[in-house]
């Protein structure tokens, strides 16, 4: 999904070489999020235009063509103060090409540029009456028009100030934005915005900042969106408070998410929905233009415990193969500070106060997309035992098609590791509006998700770069868990199977690293597999959420198709695809399921497909069935969807290196996606 860095010096020298080196580290900070072209725009020499350059492709190839571009000294030359924007686009309007690359501009003197993540849906009508008036479009983007409207208005509203335009340009945009605007007409100042996209601003200055907060301006009337025809204009707004740095040099950047900043200041502050920021003199002010009741005064300065180590690759190839590698330490980071393995107990701080309330309700809804809404299936018996209601599983996109049904005892999961996926932010909105409680269940904190839940579960995996999730999944899955165990505490026929599962959690770590060893036997594995075309995934009970996960790790990441399988429907069409030519694999563990598994495997082998086998280890009567098999340690049955799909991730990920593809940043697809 699109990314936007924004850079501004000021009163703090830095040569328009130096902006550029910054601005491109800050772009490939973003590049996990999906993309696939870039811009840049910094002030030309003289300080008296703006020069972009823009590319179709990687990060790598707008730098090669940074080198290319500004090889002159006078690029060198240190500026007090400046502003450079930059962009990673992911295409929603207008095909990947320089001319639909970012930043847009206004005009063709390049009077106001703009970065831009989202889709704004009345880009049609706003277009027309631009049009109307003179304006000629040069892309197929929605985000030019936005360049274009703050151009008209600045002509028709001379006196106003930057900000103002902005904000009188955002009250005639419909839709999904996050904007970072920067102006010849207004050197030195930036103005950015977000509404239902993701957006901070980070502060650095040489010393500690003295103040945890930044008061909010408020505006003193709203009109309703969508006025292009007439364009009203509002009252401007009288309100003079704002962030003034204790010590004059200051640096500010603007950016989609805390990946992209964290190596120059941990200060950031979360931008809400309609939240217009502005940098002018060095001085940086919040401001809105409406101000309902439980809007707050201001804007925290959140500390970012983030490390930059966290973000970088370490010795590993890919981000993707680091995380996977990671997850022994990111399941415990879930649990820590919540499983008491001495005292089996468990305390989920962010939704403590609201179980009594959960364990009232009519049904527990789990609602995400794609691998989080996997967690969900994965966990659902687990939720369905424990708790005993009833846990119905939704993909968010689905569930917002059919208007579900919703009412004010559901409690309602929303599961998402970037915690800014469109279609689930939806769906929580579609369920706060009809009364449910919200529990958000995300890896990102201060994430949209995160804010507008009434309760919630931080799953602490750490930040995941790849754009295939790995260790959120495993993170995701024990949250729920220990939810189930939470849920659980005080029924005394539940306990032997709560202890059960506490003795197994504990030992978690040591089997993950026990089955990351297979990691040389999945490799082989994956050079039998890779020239194939398709790999079919089976299994049941506690593993048929590791075949949907396991077949959606092989699409994205391998471009092969894979399909999860749930064995019990073999007979029901699926067999008719299984011959000797047939890659398969299958997952047999002894669960309560087992008997049935060996049924399936049967029905396999007999139709001369040779599976490969997930089973437990020294499980011979099983492993006798193929010469290819996985061994995983015994746990108890609903954990083993954890060990089962750390090797469906080593094997797309072994698969895909050796089809060449691109591990950390699939074709066509982004880490976060923001639109629906
Ligand atoms: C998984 O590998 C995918 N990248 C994708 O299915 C992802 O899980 C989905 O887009 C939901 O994202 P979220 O967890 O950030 O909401």
């Amino acid at each position: 999904m699109c990314g936007i860095f924004a850079y501004l010096n000021y009163l703090t020298p830095k040569s328009r070489l130096e902006v550029l080196d910054l601005l491109v580290t800050g772009l490939k900070r973003l590049e996990y999020r999906g993309y696939d072209s870039t811009g840049v725009a910094i002030d030309s020499p003289d300080s008296k235009n703006i020069v972009m350059v823009k590319r179709t492709g990687k990060v790598k190839v707008l730098e090669d063509a940074i080198k290319e571009h500004f090889s002159g000294g006078e690029y060198s030359e240190p500026v007090m103060t400046h502003i450079g924007i930059a962009h990673t686009r992911w295409a929603t309007h207008g095909v990947p090409c320089e001319r639909n690359s970012h930043p847009h501009r206004s005009d063709e003197g390049n009077g106001f540029v703009v970065v831009h993540n989202g889709i704004i849906t009345n880009y049609n009508d706003v277009k027309t009456f631009l049009a109307k008036r003179g304006y000629e479009f040069e892309s197929d983007t929605d985000t030019e028009v936005f360049a274009k409207l703050v151009h008209h208005l600045w002509k028709t509203h001379p006196t106003y100030s930057f900000r103002e335009l902005v904000e009188q340009a955002i009250l005639q945009v419909e839709g999904a934005f996050a904007i970072a605007v920067k102006s010849k007409h207004f050197p030195g100042e930036c103005v950015a915005s977000r509404r239902s996209s993701p957006l901070l601003v980070a502060i650095k200055t040489k010393s500690r900042l003295a103040t945890d907060h930044i008061p909010i301006l408020y505006g003193k009337e709203i009109r309703p969106h969508g006025q292009t025809r007439e364009l009203p204009v509002l009252p401007r707004s009288d309100s003079t408070s704002e962030f003034m740095p204790e010590e004059k040099e200051v640096e500010y950047f603007f950016a989609s998410d805390a990946s992209a900043v964290i190596e120059h200041t941990n200060r950031v502050i979360y931008l809400e929905d309609d939240d217009v920021a502005a940098v002018r003199d060095g001085t940086l002010s919040i401001h809105r233009l409406k101000k309902s009741l439980d809007d707050p005064h201001a804007r925290e300065i959140t500390t970012l415990k983030m490390e930059i180590q966290q973000i970088m690759k370490g010795n590993y190839d890919y981000f993707m193969q680091k995380e996977i590698f990671e997850q022994p330490d990111s399941v415990v980071n879930t649990m820590r500070g919540r499983v008491r393995f001495d005292g089996n107990a468990i305390v989920l701080g962010g939704i403590k106060d609201y179980i009594p309330e959960i364990k009232r309700c009519r049904r527990l809804m789990l609602i995400g997309c794609g691998t989080s809404y996997h967690s969900a299936v994965a966990t659902r018996q687990l939720l369905e035992e424990l708790t005993e209601l009833p846990v119905i599983v939704e993909l968010a996109s689905d569930f917002l098609d059919r208007n579900t049904p919703i009412f004010r005892d559901d409690v309602c999961f929303f599961i998402s590791q970037s915690g800014e996926t469109a279609d689930t932010l939806m769906a929580l909105r579609y369920c706060k509006q009809r009364g449910a409680l919200i529990v958000g269940i995300t890896n990102t904190v201060g994430s949209s998700i995160c804010r507008e839940s009434h309760c919630g579960v931080h799953i602490n995996a750490g930040p995941e770069i790849g754009v295939a999730s790995t260790k959120a999944y495993t993170s995701q899955f024990i949250s729920l868990v220990m939810f189930a165990l939470v849920m659980s505490e005080d029924r005394l026929s539940l306990q032997q199977r709560r202890l059960e599962i506490l003795q197994a959690l504990s030992n978690l770590a040591d089997q993950i690293r026990k089955v990351l060893k297979l990691d040389s036997k999945v490799q082989e594995l994956a050079k039998d597999l890779y020239q194939h075309k398709s790999l079919l995934i089976m299994g049941r009970g506690y593993n048929f959420a590791t075949c949907l996960e396991g077949a959606l790790k092989v699409k994205e990441l391998t471009y092969m198709h894979s399909e999860g399988i749930m064995a019990g429907e073999l007979k029901h069409g699926p067999l008719a695809l299984v011959d000797d030519s047939m890659p398969v694999l299958m997952i047999v563990l002894r669960d309560p399921v087992y008997v049935k598994c060996m049924n399936a495997l049967q029905q396999v082998t007999s139709r001369k497909g040779c599976p490969v086998i997930i089973c437990e280890e020294g499980d011979e009567e099983t492993k006798a069935f193929s010469s290819r098999h996985l061994e995983i340690p015994r746990t108890v049955d609903c954990l083993q969807g954890i060990l089962t799909v750390i090797p469906m991730q080593l094997l797309s990920y072994h698969i895909a290196v050796l089809r060449g593809c691109d591990v950390d940043c699939p074709r066509n697809l982004a880490k976060s996606v923001t639109v629906e």
